[in-house]
This record gives C-alpha cells, structure tokens and sequence, in this order.
C-alpha cells in the first residue's frame, strides 16, 4: 500500500487547479441507467471511486468509455440488474444505482451499502422513499430488493433529515414515475442541483433543485445528453486550508466560490485574507491564526466533509476552538493521529471536540481512516516540524485526484512512496 512522505514547514505558493466533484460525477454516472442511449459527462475526476462505478456499470451490462476526463456511457446494452456486493462494498455510493435501476426497468437488486469508518451509514430514507412511489421492498440476505413492475407512481417524499444521496436516488426514481413528485426537506447541496440540471438536458422536468422543496414531474424516457460536472468544493476548501495553515499565499482555479460560503466565512474568522473572483479564490495565511467554533450542518451550512480539515489547521490556532460534527456519529477518527502529532484534542460526548491550540505539531507516522481524515493529515504534515508518513493512503485516492502532485506544485516538500 503506497504512502505519502511530508517535510513540514513549507509556505505553499501559487495557483492550483480544482478537479471535478466526485460528489458530482458520481450520480450524475449513476442517471445514465436511465438512458437507452449514450450519455457523455465532462470535467470527471480520475479517481478510485470512479473506476468503482465504472466496474459497476459494466458489470450491470452498459458500456463505458474515459479518456481525459470525459466519462461516455451507453446504457443501451444494460440486462443485469444486480448490484453486487463484492462491487458495492469498495464504494457505498453504489447505492445510487437502486433508484434508476429499479425507475427504468422495474425491478432492482442492490446489496445494502453497509457502514464505513464515520458512521453506520443507512439508507431507511432511500428506501422509504422508494416504497412512497410505489416499489415493494425486501431486504434478504444482505440485499435490498426493489420492485414496481407497473412502473413508479408519483407522490410526496418527506425525508426527516436532508439526505444528499438520499435526494439524489428519489430525484432519479421520480424522473421516470407516472406523475408529480414532491421531496420534502431535501438536501440542497450543489450536486444536487448539478444532478438535475444534467436530468433536465436528458429530457426530465425537475424543478426546484437547491431548495428545500423538489418538484419532478415524471416522464415516458430520457434520452441522451452530454452534461458537465461542477468544480469539486471540498477539494478546494482542502487546498485554501492548507493555504491558510502553511501561511502560504494560493490562487485556487476553476473553482466556484459560492459553493463555499461556510468554509469562506470561518477561514476569515481565523484571520486569512480571502478575495473571492468569478471562477477563483486568492487565499493567504495570517501569521497568527485565530481559533474558532464549527458545527457542521446540511447545506448552506458548515459542510462535514471540511471538519477534519479545519481540525488539522485549528490545531496550531490562538486558544481553544470548539468543533461539533451533528452529520456524523464517528468523524472524529483523525484526531487520534493529531494527537500522536502533539495536538491538544479532548473529544466528549462522541461529537464535541474541544482543540486547543499548541506552538507546534510534531511529524510522525500516522494511518489515514477515511477520505477526509487522509486531507487532515496531509494539512498537519504540511505545518509540523520534521516529516510525517501518511499510510493507508487509498482513502485519498478515492477522492482527491493526484493531490500530492498538486501540493508539490504549491512548494510542498511531499513525495508518493509506492509498496
Ligand atoms: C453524502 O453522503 C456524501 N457522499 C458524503 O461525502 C457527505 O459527507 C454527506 O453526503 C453529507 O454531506 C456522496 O455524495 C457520495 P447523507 P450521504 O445521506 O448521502 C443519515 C465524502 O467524504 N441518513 O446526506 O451518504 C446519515 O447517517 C463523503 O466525499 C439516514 O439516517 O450522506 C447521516 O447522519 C463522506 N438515513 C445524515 O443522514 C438515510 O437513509 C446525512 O447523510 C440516509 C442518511
């Protein structure tokens, strides 16, 4: 398994490109079950989690084709509506398949994603969802049956909490439904509006996306488009982070600024600069940085996919910072590692962690948990004193395309070691 080396103490300089969302990409790789054509997806990340859906399509029976970052696929040829667990297992966003699968052909087998690393991970309000428009559900032997062999039928969805994946499934479901659907409190994070709007290019009628309220009026077929994924967000709070964190002074590129309102907003409370342009952010560090409170929310909110991140640069922050993750019962496994790097962490209560701020962190051996975690590592690598060396570095690959290559760009005294 490969590593990432660090050497700290790098001010990170200059300007980096941001990858495709794969947070993005993946659903929208996900609607082309609902095509009886050839669906064409640019600005796709070159990441694990996208070989893990391609394995899966194929698998399914569509053809897929990517090359430089365009992502074909010819659903036509789809016959197996199985998704099996040895696939669905290595990614669980597989889950996204269940909803078009079962709108497009009338039935579905999925095997139940499972937990991960932050959290039990379940999917009752996709399923709900589903039977809401009609399907009849079993779930038998570590696989969730769907079936509506007259096709779905519209109707109201309410979700109890905001639920991205959740939203998305019942957003492709309710494309091919007989009728109006309206999902209640759903989320409203930009992948999900670059969801529908690609839907909407194949021919659905979605409206409302972004909003708490989406409403889908159902119709016969979608055929064909070529649609576009927006700039990853995380990927580009990860890098003005590290900016901030390193003192560093970085442009970041291709990138949409409005996405990220709650990570702009509590960077300045640190104390960096940040100056916002039409597709581009121009972030630098503060000699002194402040520390801060986080709770993590649905979106427009503080987004948890960004707390492990702020926790590496709140670790070297002026007094205590207060971090409360409400999204995820288990997102606090990177802190164990800050703390063998000399951070100061008391976590209480499960989801409340208290940071206060030290001089310094030291570099050490440290294992990645999870993708984000992985992020948080490579941040505190980048500010401690001495070299730190990331292992289980594969939660990264999963989700950051070519990062340390980007880093060293920056200036970062980073390498890959291969196994
Ligand atoms: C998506 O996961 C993202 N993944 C996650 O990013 C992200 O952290 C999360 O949304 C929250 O923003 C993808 O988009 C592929 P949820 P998702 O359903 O959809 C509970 C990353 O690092 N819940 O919005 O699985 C759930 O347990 C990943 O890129 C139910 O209880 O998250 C959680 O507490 C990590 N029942 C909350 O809702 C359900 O049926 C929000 O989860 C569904 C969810």
């Amino acid at each position: 398994m490969d590593k990432i080396q660090i050497t700290g103490g790098r001010q990170l300089k200059g300007e980096v490109f941001i990858s495709g969302a794969k947070n993005a990409a993946l659903p929208l790789i996900a609607s082309s079950i609902l095509v009886d054509g050839v669906c064409t997806f640019e600005n796709v990340p070159r990441l694990m989690d996208i070989s893990s859906i391609r394995l899966l399509l194929e698998d399914l029976g569509a053809s897929c084709k990517f090359e430089d970052h365009t992502f074909v696929v010819d659903g036509s040829g789809i016959d197996k509506l199985e998704a099996e667990y040895e696939l669905v297992r290595k990614m669980r966003a597989s889950i996204l398949v269940l909803g078009p699968l079962v709108a497009r052909f009338g039935k579905a087998k999925v095997s139940m994603p499972g937990g991960c690393a932050i959290g039990a991970r379940p999917v009752n309000m996709h399923l709900s969802g589903l039977e809401a428009l009609g399907a009849t559900i079993t779930i038998a032997a570590g696989y969730i049956e769907a079936t509506a062999e007259n096709g779905l039928i519209g109707n109201e969805v309410y979700f109890d909490i905001p639920t991205v994946t959740g939203t998305e499934n019942l957003m492709m479901a309710a494309a091919l439904a007989k009728g109006q659907t309206k999902l209640r409190n759903a989320a409203r994070e930009p992948e999900i509006v670059c969801l529908a709007d690609a839907l909407n290019l194949m021919g659905a009628k979605i409206s409302g996306a972004g909003t708490p309220v989406i409403t889908i009026e159902g119709v016969n077929r979608l055929q064909g488009a070529t649609c576009r994924v927006i700039p990853d967000r995380i990927e580009t709070g990860t890098f003005m982070v590290a900016a901030a964190a390193t003192r560093g002074d970085v442009i970041v590129r291709d990138c949409v600024p409005d996405h990220l309102g709650g990570v702009i907003s509590k960077l300045k409370a640190t104390g960096a600069m940040v100056k916002t342009f039409e597709d581009r952010i121009h972030i630098k560090g503060s000699e002194t940085i402040k520390n801060i409170d986080i709770k993590t929310l649905p979106y427009p909110g503080f987004p948890t996919d960004m707390q492990a991140q702020f926790m590496a640069l709140v670790t070297i922050a002026q007094g205590n910072s207060m971090i409360h993750e409400s999204i995820f019962e288990n997102r606090f496994i990177h802190a164990n590692e800050l703390l063998r790097m000399g951070a100061d962490i008391k976590i209480s209560g499960g989801n409340i962690a208290n940071v206060r701020g030290v001089s310094h962190l030291q570099g050490a051996p440290v294992m990645a948990s999870d993708l984000r975690a992985s992020a948080s590592l490579v941040i505190a690598g980048l500010i401690a004193q001495g070299t730190t060396v990331i292992s289980r570095v594969y939660h990264m690959d999963r989700g950051y395309e070519t990062i340390e290559k980007k880093f060293e760009a920056l200036g970062a005294d980073i390498k890959r070691i291969s196994s």
